[in-house]
């Protein structure tokens, strides 16, 4: 009977050990801590005060888009004027060999600077520096853009309230929300350069077969040891890690749901290789099979993608 109680005790306090351990794990790895922190402070103080003068608006540019959270951008301020530069340091490699994607992320936060400057009293005058993408360029900061800014009175662009909001979800389409003509024409409209275009695919036969060579394209990329390589050197997993880098992709925005994400972070973590995989099987069974339309972004059409499935086929 004693021994028997004792053995009881000893069952419930391994018991609690093991409850005591996984709870442990969980708060070490972040479970509860998505959106907290450090890493993420720049969306709560991101409108700033009076105070800031010309850098209030950099505190919306820094919630821009960009490839895999690298955040590869400088903003050095003068007087009445920001000189933006590629911090190129932060780059993806042979992920982004010319550092295409870089540059469409750095002018993400020059648009959303420029969109944010209205609300702290300024207007944005952006020029571009003149320039060739280059293979590997060296890591040195390089200036791609100076932005002119003078003061008006304060005014709100419609888009604002946007930027907080906006982030990428890697989860499925909604069929109950499809992108509607409208909406459509909206963004057609918002390309205002001769030199770039964007085309919608929404025919079945068209979409099939862009969306199987978007699922080629994502094959070759993992089956490429470097570019694995230097993707996943921007994959941070746990609470410290965020904490520590504050940059870099997520469980918390992979699309799984949040008992998966959970899961994803208490386990042990996945090799680059089985997160390569698992990047293919929802690009092939999340983000294709789901997508109601496929939209082509043409820059001089130079990208012709057999000029864009036949301009959709429609
Ligand atoms: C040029 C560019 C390319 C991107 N490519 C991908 C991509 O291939 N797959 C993906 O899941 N996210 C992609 N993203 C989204 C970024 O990973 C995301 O913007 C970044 O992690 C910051 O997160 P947020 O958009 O939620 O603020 C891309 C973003 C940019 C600007």
């Amino acid at each position: 009977m004693h021994a028997r109680r004792a053995m009881l005790i000893g069952g419930a306090s391994a018991g609690t050990l093991a409850l005591a351990a996984l709870g442990y794990r969980a708060w070490d790895r972040g479970v509860w801590s998505a959106g907290k922190g450090l890493a993420f402070a720049p969306w709560q103080d991101w409108e700033g005060t009076a105070a800031d003068g010309v850098k209030r608006p950099i505190r919306a540019a820094v919630l821009a888009a960009n490839p895999h959270d690298t955040q590869p951008w400088l903003f050095e301020v003068g007087d009445n004027v920001i000189r933006v530069f590629a911090d190129r340091a932060r780059n993806l490699g042979t992920f982004d060999p010319f550092r295409r994607e870089m540059h469409l992320g750095i002018g993400a936060a020059i648009e959303n600077l420029a969109v944010a400057a209205g609300a702290s009293g300024w207007t944005a005058e952006v020029t571009p520096v003149d320039g060739k993408l280059t293979l590997s360029p060296p890591d040195t900061p390089f200036q791609v853009a100076e932005i002119k800014l003078a003061a008006v009175p304060v005014s709100r662009h419609a888009l604002l309230p946007a930027i907080l909001l906006r982030h990428t979800n890697r989860g499925a389409y909604r069929a109950d929300q499809p992108v509607s003509r409208g909406q459509q024409r909206h963004f057609l409209d918002l390309v205002a350069s001769e030199s770039v275009r964007i085309v919608f695919i929404e025919d079945t036969s068209a979409r099939r077969e862009l969306g199987a060579l978007i699922v080629e394209a994502t094959a070759e990329i993992i089956a490429d040891q470097q570019m694995s390589v230097d993707s996943a050197r921007w994959f941070r997993t746990g609470r410290r890690d965020i904490g520590e880098h504050r940059d870099g992709v997520t469980a918390d925005t992979s699309g799984l749901s949040s008992l998966m994400v959970a899961a994803a972070k208490i386990l042990p973590e996945l090799s680059a290789e089985s997160a390569d995989k698992y990047w293919l099987s929802m690009t092939r069974e999340t983000h294709v099979a789901t997508a109601p339309l496929l939209g082509i972004l043409l820059v001089r059409d130079r990208l012709d993608m057999r000029s864009a499935i036949d301009a959709g086929r429609a």
